[in-house]
């Protein structure tokens, strides 16, 4: 059975105890509403370490204030039966009230790799991610956290403070876990209609076609702008960014010379859909 822990003493004490009979720790940090991407982390995190707690929590701050933050999937128990089947020993739920108490005043903030992508679409989400995931880590204190390449801009802007903070915890990327016909799990698919659940895998699509077509050295232009138009003309839009960026930095690409990565964002109806591949 998975024990529910819902504070912070309560982590502590777990943790402390895991400890103290020589057992390691991991972190999966998640928002619910789980699926097999979700899992793939918590069996990915059995492998390496003795025990595996899954934080879950709908973090207000890093919803905008037009985003799906009153509407996101939630069903606890649910989760909580998963993670069992899964093998995790712990969930942690932490009510808002518990992460963020009157007169919580502290934001971390990641500079450089927030200015790309997502960052300017969304001010202030990379921030919300940056602090809550610093408090998650710092309140479990685990060996080893790990995290989706789905959300491939927030493992970067994770990896990125924890090494600037000195934060003593393993960061571990996990590739994406995908429908038969491509589609990246995501909770949002369920908002997706049938006829969007059929053309949302073209994303995918054109990011390997992408990845295939700039993987030489090619201007990354051209492929590009054909992807988008292949996008725009299977009923994607907007499509907020297409494009080729460095694996690391995440600066943008004229030409692949090294570890590349193509990402995009695009809206399919009301649905905003995210995915990368590696070049
Ligand atoms: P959430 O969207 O619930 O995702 C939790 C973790 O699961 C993230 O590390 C995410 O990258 C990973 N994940 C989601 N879909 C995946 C897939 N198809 N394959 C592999 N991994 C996948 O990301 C968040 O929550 C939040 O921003 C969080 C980090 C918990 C901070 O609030």
């Amino acid at each position: 059975t998975v024990a529910r822990l819902g504070d912070v003493p309560a982590l502590r004490a777990q943790v402390r105890a895991w400890r103290a009979a020589g057992e390691s720790v991991a972190l999966v940090p998640t928002m619910g509403a789980l699926h097999q991407g979700h899992l793939t982390l918590v069996r990915r995190a059995r492998e390496t370490c003795r025990r595996v707690v899954v934080s879950i929590f709908v973090n207000p701050t890093q919803f905008g204030p037009n985003e799906d933050f009153a509407r996101y999937p939630r069903d606890p128990e649910r989760d909580i039966a998963l993670l069992g089947e899964a093998g995790a020993d712990a969930a942690y739920l932490p009510d808002v009230g518990t992460m963020y108490p009157p007169g919580f005043a502290t934001t971390v903030s990641v500079g450089g790799l927030t200015e790309v992508l997502c960052g300017p679409l969304r001010p202030g989400h990379f921030a919300g991610v940056a602090t809550v995931v610093t408090k998650l880590l710092l309140q479990a204190l685990p060996d080893r956290a790990l995290f989706g390449e789905k959300d491939y801009q927030q493992l970067q802007l994770i990896r990125r403070f924890v090494h600037d903070l000195d934060i003593p915890v393993a960061i571990e990327g996990v590739p994406t876990v995908r429908e038969a016909d491509g589609l990246a799990l995501s909770s949002r698919n369920q908002y997706l209609s049938a006829a969007e659940r059929a053309v949302a895998p073209r994303l995918n699509a054109v990011l390997r076609r992408v990845a295939e077509a700039v993987r030489g050295g090619a201007e990354t232009a051209p492929a590009l702008a054909e992807g988008r138009a292949t996008l725009e003309a299977a009923g994607f839009g907007p499509v907020q960014y297409l494009s080729v960026n460095d694996a690391e930095s995440l600066a943008p690409l004229d030409r692949v010379a090294g570890p590349a990565r193509v990402l995009a964002a695009a809206y399919l109806g009301r649905t905003r859909l995210i995915d990368n591949v590696a070049v």
